[in-house]
């Protein structure tokens, strides 16, 4: 087990998403927009598909600083699955069919929720290799990010990257501590992350097509030019081209290097943008807890709503 250069922070965060306007807040029409949204739409579910997989492992785990780990995921993703739903609830009221797309991917989940525990494991720590990738896009563009979103909406993508490069391991580690690291093993993550990917892509693909398009209010004020992302002309990035916005918001040839053995997530070590986030923002989350342990923070559950299925 490579040795993680970051720590798992319980922070406690709640966002007002009632400043939000309703309308487009991205570049009318794009693309970006539909995928933050379909990200956020989804996200709860899928953070609960993986709280499940390591508490039902838990028990196998012998490792103590693994456990503590372990705790601090739990907690993180269960604060992001309540405040993406606080999220959600807003793009529910914006956009009714955001409903609708909600009860399509809770469908997935379900199901996905009775096949074996190694395969969860699996699956689990394929989606958490994918995400870690978007939140080192997003954190490469956290100041862009703040200029073109609604502050609300930039906290909640920024806070969440930070803390998914901060656990980016832990699903990872306990495949290996649970499932073990021989042969059979790398099969199963491989399977996994081949699992992973299609249902990522066509999770978000499908409630992107499910929410875009529906009447939507006028926005108050025009929405601000899309940022270029790795070089790309604005246009190119912000909509039209979904095929266009995927290749260039996913480091691809880190993707593929999951495919590896000798894979491992800490092997690219990108801490320093959680370090410099957390130079920026000391106190984000921990207020009122500052002073004390931050260990303390007591654990947030997922929240109870089966996200309006
Ligand atoms: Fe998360
Ligand atoms: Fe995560």
């Amino acid at each position: 087990m490579t040795v993680s250069p970051t720590t798992i922070v319980r922070r406690r965060v709640q966002i007002d998403f009632g400043t939000v306007p309703p309308g487009p807040w991205f570049p009318a029409g794009g693309w970006i927009e539909v995928v933050f949204n379909a990200a956020s739409i989804s996200f709860p579910l899928a953070e609960r598909f993986g709280i499940d997989a390591l508490r039902d492992c838990r028990a196998r785990i012998q490792d103590p600083k693994l456990l503590k780990e372990i705790g601090g995921f739990l907690h993180q993703e269960a604060m992001h699955d309540r405040v993406h739903t606080a999220c959600n609830d807003m793009l529910a009221r914006h956009n009714p069919r955001v409903i609708r797309a909600e009860r399509v991917s809770a469908r997935i989940f379900r199901l996905l929720s009775r096949t074996p525990l190694a395969f969860r494991l699996s699956v689990s720590a394929g989606m958490e290799h994918v995400a870690a990738l978007l939140a080192e896009v997003v954190l490469q563009r956290d100041n862009e990010l703040h200029d073109v979103l609604p502050a609300p909406v930039a906290d909640l993508w920024v806070w969440h990257a930070v803390e998914e490069t901060e656990h980016k391991a832990v699903c990872f580690d306990v495949h290996a501590a649970a499932v073990g690291t021989g042969f059979l093993a790398y099969i199963n993550r491989v399977f996994g992350m081949l699992i992973a990917t299609p249902l990522f892509l066509l999770v978000m693909l499908g409630i992107g097509a499910a929410v875009q398009g529906s009447p939507r209010p006028a926005p108050a004020k025009p929405p601000a030019p899309a940022p270029a992302i790795d070089g790309q002309p604005p246009d190119r990035i912000s909509g039209r081209n979904i095929l266009g916005v995927l290749r260039a918001a996913i480091p691809w040839r880190q993707y593929f290097s999951y495919y590896r053995p000798s894979f491992h997530p800490w092997e690219h070590d990108n801490s320093h943008l959680v370090t410099d986030w957390k130079a920026r923002n000391p106190h984000f989350g921990l207020s009122p807890y500052s002073s004390a342990s931050t260990d303390r923070v007591p654990d947030p559950e997922p929240s109870a709503a089966p996200v309006r299925a």
